[in-house]
């Protein structure tokens, strides 16, 4: 299916808002809607490195699927890189290529940006996923930690 894919407006806020708590319930997680709130006025920010790309369907003009990015220093390379946050597409509308043409409108973006690394990471058993990631990258042999997992 070809879609248009577009940063996210002031306008998607409640589209928006639904595709970030369905990722929020694959993932049985939940957020403060503050923090929501928070995220949403920041992508919107001209000032800070951090965006939402929105996948429109081609008939009912609604948005079907989500990438949120940002971008931050290396001290590997005097290039910065992005970081891919958030990647969701509705449950109908999945096995159309709409997360991989989402991917590749960050690697457009990125490219632009100057920062062309993009990197992202999944659960270990979201074989769902690594089947369209082993597509459109290389999967690396980390290991993810953090300072405590309740924190995150
Ligand atoms: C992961 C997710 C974003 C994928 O979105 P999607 O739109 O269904 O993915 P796509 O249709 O773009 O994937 C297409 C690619 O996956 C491959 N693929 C899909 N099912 C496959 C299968 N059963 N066997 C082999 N390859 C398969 C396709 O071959 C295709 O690549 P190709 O065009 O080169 O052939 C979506 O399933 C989702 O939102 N899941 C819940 C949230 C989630 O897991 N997010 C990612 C967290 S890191």
């Amino acid at each position: 299916m070809q879609i248009e894919i577009r940063p996210v407006a002031e306008s998607d806020h409640d589209e928006w808002l639904r595709l970030f708590n369905l990722y929020l319930v694959f993932y049985k997680a939940s957020l403060p809607e503050e923090t929501k709130e928070f995220t949403f006025r920041r992508l919107l920010d001209p000032a800070i490195p951090m965006w939402s790309a929105l996948a429109i369907h081609p008939e009912t003009k609604k948005p079907i699927g989500l990438a949120n990015y940002l971008q931050h220093l290396a001290t590997w390379s005097t290039e910065d890189m992005i970081y891919l946050n958030d990647l969701y597409v509705d449950e109908k509308q999945r096995l159309k290529n709409v997360g991989k043409q989402l991917i590749e409108y960050v690697y457009k973006k990125a490219d632009e940006l100057g920062a062309p690394v993009v990197y992202w990471s999944t659960d270990f058993d979201n074989h769902r996923a690594q089947l369209l990631y082993t597509k459109v990258g290389v999967r690396t042999n980390k290991v993810k930690y953090f300072r405590s997992p309740e924190t995150y």
